[in-house]
């Protein structure tokens, strides 16, 4: 038996090779969970799995913006665990883009991975998360919450995660699963790394969203998603908590 908050929990993580996934992953290791990692980036999954040592059971490289994946991904984490506690949809992409410029195929991606994977993983987890008391947090976004320009597709889709984490709070309220969404200001993770703001974008505009505080730290929002997806989280159901240094308060 592991001690800590998550003691002996059994989660799976997707995005977990970089960035808030790795934060998360680390501080479930600390509080005892055992770990599924899934991303798409396979060397940053095998350092993320290094550094966590016996936590991690398993990790999964895949692509989520191909649907059918998902289904697979928490079969081979049931597998791996002989169920699942908890499910944490992190992965993400984002693009700047100024809408005309925005393709089907940047819009149908974006949509794909930010908001179908989640629903997809969480339809082929819900099973075992009621058999095990278990509970799902979506990584949503301070986009979601205040208009942000050039985010259009990004921005949509985590406003979208965080409806479907009411829709299936509400849908599941009278049975044991809890269903929240956390949702971060700008931290410095490698999804702004190759961003590149468009010419014709309005500065001044989008300094009005930046935040009148420093960056978030990964870890800030890891630990809140560790208390959210603990016991000390349970009576936290279908809420998406900001940790956002205030950016989205007025
Ligand atoms: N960094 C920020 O400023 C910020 C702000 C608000 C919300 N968020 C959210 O935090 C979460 C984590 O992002 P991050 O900032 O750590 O960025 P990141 O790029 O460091 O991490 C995202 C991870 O998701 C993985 N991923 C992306 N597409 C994938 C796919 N199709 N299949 C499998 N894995 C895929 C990437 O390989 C990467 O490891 C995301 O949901 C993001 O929207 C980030």
């Amino acid at each position: 038996m592991r001690g800590g908050h998550l003691a002996d929990r059994r989660a799976l993580i997707t995005g977990a090779g970089s960035g808030l996934g790795a934060a998360i992953a680390g501080v479930f290791a600390r509080e005892g969970a055992r770990l599924v990692l899934v991303d798409r980036n396979d060397t940053g999954l095998t350092q993320v799995a290094g550094k966590l040592g016996d936590a991690v059971s398993h990790t999964i490289c895949a692509d989520l913006s191909d649907a059918s994946v998902c289904d697979k991904i928490v079969q081979e984490a049931v597998a791996t665990f002989g169920g699942l506690d908890i499910l944490v949809n992190n992965a993400a992409i984002l693009h700047f883009a100024l809408s005309p410029d925005v393709t089907p195929e940047m819009w149908d991606k974006t949509l794909a991975v930010n908001l179908s994977a989640p629903f997809h993983l969480i339809r082929s987890a819900l099973p075992h998360l009621l058999a095990a008391c278990g509970n799902v947090v979506n990584i949503a976004s301070s986009g979601a919450i205040i208009g942000t320009a050039y985010t259009t597709a990004y921005s949509t889709a985590k406003a979208g995660l965080i409806h479907m984490t009411k829709c299936l709070a509400m849908e599941y309220a009278r049975q044991p699963i809890r269903i929240n969404a956390v949702a971060p200001g700008a931290m410095r993770t490698n999804i702004g790394t190759d961003l590149s703001i468009p010419d014709a974008a309005d500065r001044d505009l989008m300094a009005r969203y930046s935040g009148l505080r420093p960056a978030v730290d990964p870890i800030e929002v890891a630990e809140l998603v560790a208390f959210v997806a603990s016991p000390r989280g349970s009576a936290v159901h279908g809420a998406c908590l900001s940790v956002d240094g205030g950016v989205t308060a007025g």
